[in-house]
């Protein structure tokens, strides 16, 4: 029998990946009959063919009697593979699967422990965004960034892609002279740099699903926010990013104190080019932030707190499968108005629940109503690309399902209840099923009332909204909320009130305003709040989303703008869906955007377009 390396696994682990919840649709890999648990990467970029190459070597547990290891690779080149020793193994790639890529058998010999995979990723490798100078702020160097979650690091990485399998990783990564890599794990050593590369390396020391493995490479600067914090970005974004950052530290603190010890050690975040397709990406020490989110305020960097609410949430305790995505995301939403509560208010918090609330309701709507399947927290994501479950019932519903059981419970007992989670559960897989029975064993604890009123089956696994929900205060935006009245009596828009709104409110309002409206109304709407103008993001993508639905003229070049200078999916998907879909105003310009554009986007976002048939 081959010695146990991690007791843990079996006691802890290997029971969780048995249960049924826990079967992964999404990867190739039989965790249970054999299993990566550290991954070691030499790989050099190169920008000229857009490839990463090099060699992964794989550290195995597997039992005695395994026959094969089956990893998941998509487009990946394989040149060799071989065991410790350097003797070459037998290895098959199967059949593609257009979203899963293709299972990677590699036949083990009775003692095989290590595997060393030489391969090189293709040109269009879904985790992978290749930028030229020009698409850079600097215009000088190009630069490359990754997005694995949920299965594209299996385009660069030969190894396990699933979230219920965790690795530990160390890499040693080949850039072009003067450009800096980065990745989500602490550096080893100091770079070196010398004949025309530099080498950096980076190790991380905890047990992590693949996804959260990711490198960023460019002409890079770093600055100092905090004593375990900082931000990287290109040079000229530096100043400003480290600015937006300032709050930083203090969000750090009250996680703390609301979830428990920090154990990542550092929290620095990358501010990416606008073409990073998300807001945030939560790749533990090194969060991956859009830079659309500095409005030079301060205003949006709840993103940054949900970023960071994810070193408990999703990077202690994972999701096993994509089906139970809502445990990483809705988690993390409530704990990230938990956040924003402690560091700027009640107010504050309550009135971004209500933002989610709302946005909750408009996407039960476009899916299809309150029965529809896809509403459920637990989804069945079977034959198709997880990413369908990036809907806001994963965030939203999940958020308000966690606020719900906090009401019944009191805030009190729930805070104890959640740190313990994630105490219990760090660096574990969970599911639903698991998430259920901890909540019966700590908190309801065979009280048979307070069981009936949470209603927790309800929750997890019924479509819509269960009765017993906490909706948000609906006086939460009081004032703004009068406003749209008056506006809709007919009144003209009051600048002067605006002007005094914070982003939340101003965000409320453009929402909230009827869905169709006359040109001379939009006229002055535009007119007295300088909507073409702005400079939030959000706010501009809010009123550029009614300007879309009103054929709104005017608002057509800052809306190109925005389109063809940035690629966060939120932002232009639905907006070049909705012109798309508009054949006779729309489209055109759906064309002529996504033409100029589609370049710049990410391939992720490029795979939602593509599919509009606008080119
Ligand atoms: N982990 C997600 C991003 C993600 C989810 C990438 C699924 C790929 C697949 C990240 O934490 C996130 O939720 N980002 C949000 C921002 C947040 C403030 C709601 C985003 O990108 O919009
Ligand atoms: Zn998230």
């Amino acid at each position: 029998m081959p010695r146990c390396r991690s007791p843990s696994w079996h006691a802890r682990i290997a029971p969780i990946l048995h249960t049924a919840d826990a079967r992964d649709v999404h990867s190739y890999a039989r965790p249970l009959e054999a299993r990566v648990h550290h991954v070691a990467l030499d790989l050099a970029v190169d920008f000229a063919s857009r490839r990463i190459g090099g060699t992964a070597t794989l550290d195995i547990e597997r039992r005695p009697d395994a026959k094969q290891i089956v990893l998941d690779s998509k487009g990946l080149e394989i040149e060799s593979i071989t065991d410790a020793e350097g003797e070459p193994l037998q290895w098959q790639v199967g059949a593609a699967h257009e979203h899963f890529g293709s299972p990677l058998a590699i036949a083990l010999r009775p003692d095989t422990k290590r595997i060393a995979i030489r391969y090189k990723s293709a040109p269009e490798a879904g985790a992978l965004q290749w930028l030229t100078p020009a698409q850079t702020a600097g215009k000088q160097r190009p630069y490359l960034f990754s997005q694995g979650q949920a299965i594209e690091n299996r385009t660069w990485i030969p190894t396990q892609d699933s979230p219920g399998i965790r690795q530990s990783w160390e890499a040693v990564i080949r850039v072009p002279a003067g450009l800096t890599a980065v990745m989500s794990a602490p550096r080893s050593a100091e770079p070196i740099t010398q004949g025309g590369e530099s080498v950096f390396s980076f190790k991380m020391p905890h047990s992590v699903a693949s996804y959260m493995i990711a490198i960023g490479v460019g002409d890079l600067a770093f600055q100092p926010l905090g004593p375990r914090s900082g931000v990287w970005t290109e040079p000229s974004m530096l100043k400003a990013a480290a600015a937006e950052l300032g709050d930083t530290e203090k969000m750090i603190d009250s996680a703390e104190a609301l979830f428990g010890p920090y154990l990542w050690g550092r929290f620095d975040m990358l501010v990416l080019p606008p073409s990073f397709p998300f807001g945030g990406m939560e790749n533990p020490t090194l969060t991956f932030l859009t830079p659309t989110f500095i409005a030079g305020d301060r205003s949006l960097v709840s993103l940054v707190a949900h970023e960071l609410a994810h070193s408990w949430s999703g990077n202690l305790s994972t999701n096993a499968t994509w089906a139970d995505f809502w445990l990483n995301e809705g988690t993390t939403t409530y704990a990230t108005y938990r956040i924003m509560e402690a560091i700027y208010g009640k107010e504050r918090a309550a009135q971004q629940y209500a933002l989610g609330f709302a946005s909750l309701m408009k996407e039960i709507d476009s899916i299809g109503g309150m029965n529809h399947p896809d509403t459920r927290l637990h989804l069945d994501l079977e034959g198709r690309n997880p990413d369908e479950g990036l809907t806001e019932i994963a965030y939203e519903k999940g958020a308000a399902f966690l606020r719900t059981i906090e009401s019944i419970v009191g805030r009190e007992r729930f805070d104890a209840w959640l740190k313990g989670w994630f105490n219990r559960h760090r660096f574990e897989p969970v599911t639903s099923a698991i998430f259920l029975a901890d909540i019966r064993d700590h908190l309801v604890d065979g009280d048979k009332e307070l069981e009936r009123k949470l209603m927790l089956d309800d929750w997890v696994y019924k479509p819509g909204i269960p009765s017993n929900v906490v909706r948000p205060d609906p006086k939460a935006f009081a004032q703004v909320d009068a406003a749209v009245q008056s506006f809709v009596a007919g009144n003209p828009a009051n600048a002067a009130a605006w002007n005094g709104w914070t982003t939340d409110e101003r965000l409320r309002f453009l929402n909230n305003l009827p869905r169709k409206l006359p040109k001379p109304r939009l006229e002055q709407l535009n007119a007295a709040l300088k909507l073409n103008e702005t400079r939030n993001n959000e706010v501009l993508y809010a009123w550029l989303d009614l300007a879309v639905a009103n054929r709104f003229d005017p608002a057509v070049s800052a809306l190109e703008r925005f389109l063809t200078t940035q690629g966060r999916r939120k932002f232009v998907r639905p907006l070049i869906e909705a012109l798309a879909k508009d054949q006779q105003w729309g489209r055109p310009i759906a064309q002529r955007v996504y033409r100029q554009a589609r370049a710049s986007y990410h391939p992720i976002t490029q795979r939602d377009l593509d599919r509009l048939g606008l080119i």
